[in-house]
């Protein structure tokens, strides 16, 4: 298939295209804005492969994403471009807004030109949270942040499209997601990175708001599964196998890098924080998909991914990331 990747150089979108390319032949073009989170570098192992393209531009660009389909001769877009960070979408939602919707609209009308295929990849967190059970895809929407409000609505947009226009569209919303090349802002690399340094572990609250934790090349394949087999106009959920709370999470990471307990630190709560996440999979269970990679075993290979590629995340620890974490967190990192 040829695909066109948007939001390809961030960290699931690069996975996606790595295995696309990789493992199924595929033709990829990636699309990308390159925002803080997005990252060429992610992307240096394919991109002298045969059948791979990076093309520098923004969904919500008429212009880029028209260059961007004629470039590549999709047959397909898939959608993973965003504004991934919640706490960032509290402080400021402005870019929340322009891609999710404005962005996605120009996509939805590209692939409607076009008579393309579209996946949008969203998330588990359009649900809002769940204190008990599970969430499917009948349950109603009921977003809580900037972040999740706006992919939400990106949902809809997509629905619509293909309720009034009979586009062929389907969504396939995650769990919270983890691996390589993850951007340091989310809860994993950073508690990960600042355990390695001797940082003070940030934790909100009380700690036991609870995550269902999917490794990046399964949630990639679902997205891969959705694309090849999902139908028109349906939602298709993928969720991780295991759960954990916060506080358990910064423990195996305080026992995986030989950080101390003395390091974690509660901090003031997340405004509106949600309690708990959970996704049932039995849907994209029928396309044939299924996790493969369990928590426990995923997160000792990510420790020693960071750990292994320091010349990955220093320039990111060192840059502009260094200003956002004063801001967020009210401190300076360490060296
Ligand atoms: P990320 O922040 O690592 O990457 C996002 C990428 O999108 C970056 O490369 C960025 O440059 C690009 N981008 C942002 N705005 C753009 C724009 N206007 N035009 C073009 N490119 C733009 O994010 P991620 O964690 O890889 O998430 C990818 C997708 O998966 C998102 O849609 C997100 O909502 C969804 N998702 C993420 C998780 C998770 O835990 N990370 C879980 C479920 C779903
Ligand atoms: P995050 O990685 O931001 O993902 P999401 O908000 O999409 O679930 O956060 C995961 C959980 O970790 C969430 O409950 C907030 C919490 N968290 C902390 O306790 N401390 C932190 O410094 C960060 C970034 C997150």
């Amino acid at each position: 298939m040829r695909l066109l990747v948007c939001g390809g150089a961030g960290f699931i979108g690069s996975t996606f295209a790595r295995q696309r390319l990789r493992e199924h032949g595929d033709e990829v073009t990636v699309l990308d804005k390159l925002t803080y989170a997005g990252r060429e570098e992610n992307l240096a192992d394919i991109r002298e492969q045969p059948g791979f393209q990076f093309l520098r531009g923004a969904i919500e660009d008429p212009e880029a994403v028209a260059v961007a389909v004629a470039a590549s001769g999709a047959q397909a877009i898939v959608n993973f471009a965003a504004e991934t960070h919640v706490d960032r979408s509290i402080a400021q939602p402005d870019a929340f807004v322009a891609t999710h919707a404005l962005g996605t609209y120009v996509l939805l009308e590209a692939a409607r030109e076009h008579g393309l295929r579209y996946v949008q990849v969203s998330t588990d967190e359009v649900y809002g949270s769940i204190e008990e059970g599970t969430f499917t895809e009948l349950s109603p929407l009921a977003p809580s942040s900037p972040y999740s409000a706006t992919k939400a609505g990106a949902d809809l947009l997509v629905q619509s499209y293909h309720h009034t226009y009979g586009l062929d569209a389907a969504i396939c919303r995650g769990s919270n997601n983890y691996g390589p090349y993850q951007y340091p802002e989310k809860l994993i690399p950073l508690m990960i990175l600042n355990a390695i340094h001797g940082d003070p572990l940030p934790v909100y609250g009380d700690g036991m708001q609870v995550r269902n934790w999917i490794h990046s090349t399964d949630f990639a394949a679902a997205v891969g599964f959705v694309l090849e087999h999902g139908a028109a106009g349906e939602v298709y959920n993928a969720g991780g196998p295991d759960e954990e709370a916060n506080i358990e999470v910064v423990r195996r990471i305080i026992e995986l890098t030989g950080a101390s307990d003395s390091q974690i630190e509660h901090v003031t709560d997340r405004p509106g924080h949600d309690r708990r996440y959970s996704l049932s999979s039995e849907k994209v269970a029928q396309l044939g998909w299924a996790a493969r990679v369990r928590f426990g075993e995923g997160l000792e290979q990510t420790v020693a991914w960071y750990r292994e590629n320091p010349s990955w995340w220093e320039p990111i620890r060192s840059g502009d990331y260094r200003a956002y974490y004063e801001r967020q967190y009210g401190r300076a990192l360490g060296s």
